[in-house]
């Protein structure tokens, strides 16, 4: 039986309608970008993305259509993301899915954003359970246990800023235009550990995260070194920066393999497109006796798409989950 999916994503600043069949094939993802329109302001503003994704979605729906050669008789099911997120954006995606579903008399799926970034790494390899996911983003940095599909379990986060927020905010100083995670990352690969940032709980048995105190840190030397006239070295900083983060978010996710043995580990969100962190984790479970087998979703399903909402979206169904028109925008949804 051949299930298609029709998927949207709105959550921030990428508009995003795919079509997915089976949870395991895309015939298409089309991605509309405002990252060109939010630039300028340093950062996602809320009304401009609402109105982005106005403009776009139904453009972006024909396409994802159109590219995967398939009629709205043809499908199976409606998916969206409706939380977390803007909730005006997320407003777009969740009503467009709602009005499709209705018109078309289909099953209306409601996505968890983050299952999404999860299940984008089912496209490298299927799951095998227990599986440990690493979920970082400009929004989240989580480590999430699954003891089986579609169960979600928190066992650490951040208590401050995301990471990809951090990135983005020390991007800020250097000059970086938003989004700054890839320059950061491109800039540290040129560079050496010469500032030793803190690396905030550390030394805590826990398994949550801290940036703040890393950001300020970062923030308080570059500003510290304008008020003398010192010139610091941008490769530098950013090395230094990234070596702090690293070590935080690979330190914590082997101790977590410690005390939650699991079959797979899944990095996934924004950050996992950090070439840094692929790098240090696959040489970190090279040193382990026994390694859980790593998944990093391709590049192109890192950041925010629709794709990864089918795929969530294909075991969601299957699990029974089910919207109705009543779905609204939950702009602080949470596992
Ligand atoms: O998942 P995502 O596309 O959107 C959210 O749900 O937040 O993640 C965007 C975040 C941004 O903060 C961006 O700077 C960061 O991911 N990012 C990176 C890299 N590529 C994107 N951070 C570090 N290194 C990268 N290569
Ligand atoms: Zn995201």
């Amino acid at each position: 039986m051949r299930e298609l999916i029709l998927a949207f994503e709105s959550s921030c600043d990428e508009t995003s309608v795919a079509v997915v069949e089976n949870g395991t094939k895309i015939l298409s993802n089309i991605i509309a970008t405002q990252i060109n329109s939010h630039k300028r302001f340093g950062g996602v503003v809320p009304e401009v993305a609402s109105r982005h994704h106005v403009q776009q979605i139904t453009r972006c729906t024909e396409e994802a259509m159109t590219e995967a050669g398939v009629t709205y008789a043809d499908l199976t099911a409606v998916a969206v993301t409706y939380g977390p997120g803007l909730v005006g954006a997320l407003l777009i995606g969740v009503t467009a899915a709602k009005t499709i579903a209705f018109a078309h008399h289909l099953p209306l799926i409601p996505v968890n954003h983050m299952a999404g970034h999860t299940y984008a790494a089912s496209y490298v390899a299927p799951f095998h359970f227990p599986l440990l996911a690493l979920l970082v983003s400009g929004g989240h940095t989580e480590l999430v246990y699954m003891a089986s599909a579609y169960d979600f379990q928190i066992i650490g986060d951040t208590r401050d800023d995301a990471v990809g927020e951090a990135y983005d905010k020390i991007g800020r100083v250097l000059g970086i235009p938003y989004p700054a995670g890839k320059p950061v990352d491109e800039l540290a690969h040129q560079g050496q550990d010469t500032f030793h940032f803190p690396r905030a709980m550390m030394e805590e048995h826990n398994l949550d995260f801290s940036f703040s105190g890393l950001k300020s840190a970062f923030i308080n030397t570059v500003h510290h070194a304008e008020q003398v006239g010192e010139t610091l070295n941008k490769a530098d900083l950013a090395t230094s920066f990234q070596d702090a983060v690293l070590d935080i978010l690979v330190g914590k996710t082997l101790r977590a393999l410690q005390t939650h043995p699991v079959h797979q580990l899944v990095i996934a969100g924004g950050v996992a497109a950090n070439q840094g962190l692929r790098t240090r984790m696959q040489a970190e479970l090279a040193k382990l006796a026994d390694p859980p087998q790593l998944l990093i979703p391709p590049l192109r399903l890192c950041g925010d798409n629709a794709a990864m909402i089918g795929a969530a979206a294909h075991v969601a169904y299957a699990q029974g989950i089910r919207g109705d028109l009543t779905l609204n925008a939950d702009p602080s949804l949470s596992f």
